[in-house]
């Protein structure tokens, strides 16, 4: 069924019916309430709630009363490194570190090098795992506390998963693994087996930590697949519900379509020239009118333009600021080249920024892997 709308963890269009999806995967709409929650721990309104980019949650009022309660709750998110890291990526991601600065809880973060050498047509395995190491670049330099993130790379931290990965696997059968990913006949065994890893690592704390441990995964709702079933079997395990929040997918910059690696002119990428990364932007397809003289006449549509997205989504996080742009392009008093140039300026300079901060990351790697700071759960308890 969710294919009907082109939104897979590996394929999705940008502009997709929100509302609908929010039908289709049977999740529920962020309401003021759940917001309102949220802000009681967090003493901050963020933007990406605000603006609903973060617009969809599954028992995210559960995980915050359990929060409230004094329960161990941990979050949860991840990254399949098949490139660099570009800035639809860390749209979740800046908003799951203001969750950790926020409740002060730690972070499980897994690099699925192994998914997506399995998905890739061609390209070796030790490439996609010199990508997790290179992505873990990105996530150090967001700012990410080192003592509470703890990052599982698949093809090397296996031994965490893999007990409780055997006993996903036994819950699920190809019929349902088939219609929830909408495999074929022809995929290969390892992209049938894969989703059981992604679905481990929301059980693996309450393994770690030897208690029931509430789990928050902040995500895009294309990952959505997973948690469904995850939510299905985790009674029949024993473990807590992994509980959602979902944000919409930030746009490419070319014609429809998410922010993609598979569409390189479509993405700003953390490791671009910032000189590159400025005209990547100023070439971008917006919703305006082919000449000036039409869009002084008629105004652009910034509800089907990238542009506008990006500055929504990311790039301007004063709301009046925000309203006058849309309202600027409606009426055509702004022309397309000065909204992109704008656009183009911040994200040059975030770039820019980001890259000292990448550099500085090189020596801290080790301070967030699992394998330095825990023990491997089930072999423990066996010994
Ligand atoms: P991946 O590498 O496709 O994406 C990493 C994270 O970025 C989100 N995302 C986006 N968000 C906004 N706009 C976009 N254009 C955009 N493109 C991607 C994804 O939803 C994801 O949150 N299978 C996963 C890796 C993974 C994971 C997880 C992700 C493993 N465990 C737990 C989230 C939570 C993947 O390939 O993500």
């Amino acid at each position: 069924m969710a294919n009907e709308i082109r939104i897979t963890p590996w394929e999705a269009e940008a502009f997709v019916d929100y509302d609908r999806l929010i039908k289709i995967f049977g999740v529920k709409p962020l309401t003021d309430s759940e917001i309102a929650l949220l802000k009681r721990y967090t003493n901050e309104d963020h933007m990406m709630l605000r603006r609903r980019v973060f617009y969809a949650h599954r028992d995210l009022d559960v995980f915050l009363n359990s929060y409230g309660l004094g329960r161990r709750c941990v979050l949860y998110t991840g990254r399949g490194p098949s490139g660099s890291t570009h800035l639809g990526h860390l749209l979740p991601w800046i908003f799951t570190k203001w969750l950790q600065d926020k409740l002060g809880i730690d972070l499980f973060f897994q690099m699925t090098d192994d998914e997506k050498y399995l998905h890739a047509e061609g390209g070796d395995l030790e490439n996609y795992n010199r990508y997790a190491y290179d992505n873990m670049l990105d996530l150090i330099a967001l700012g990410f506390n080192s003592s509470k993130t703890h990052v599982i790379i698949d093809t090397e931290d296996i031994r965490y998963l893999y007990p409780i990965a055997v006993k996903i696997a036994k819950k699920i059968t190809f019929s349902t693994q088939k219609a929830t990913f909408g495999l074929t006949e022809s995929t290969n065994v390892g992209m049938i087996f894969y989703p059981v890893l992604q679905i481990a690592v929301a059980f693996l704390p309450t393994e770690l930590y030897g208690e029931q441990t509430e789990v928050l995964i902040p995500a895009a709702i294309d990952q959505d697949p997973y948690w469904r079933l995850a939510r299905d079997i985790a009674p029949s395990l024993g473990y807590p519900k992994p509980a959602q929040i979902h944000c919409k997918l930030l746009p490419g910059l070319d014609v429809g379509g998410k922010m993609s690696s598979s569409k390189p002119e479509s993405a700003v990428y953390t490791t671009d020239d910032p000189e590159i990364a400025y005209r990547k932007v100023l070439r971008a397809y917006t919703g305006g009118q082919p000449t000036a003289e039409l869009q002084r006449k008629l105004g652009g549509n910034p509800n089907l333009c990238p542009v506008f997205k990006m500055y929504e989504m990311m790039f301007e996080d004063n709301d009046s600021k925000l309203t006058e742009r849309y309202h600027a392009c409606r009426s055509g008093t702004i022309l397309c080249g000065e909204c992109k140039r704008e656009l183009a300026e911040r994200v040059a300079k975030f770039i820019k920024e980001h890259q000292v901060k990448r550099m500085k990351a090189v020596d801290q790697v080790e301070k967030y892997l699992i394998r330095y700071k825990f023990d491997v759960p089930l072999i423990r308890k066996r010994r």
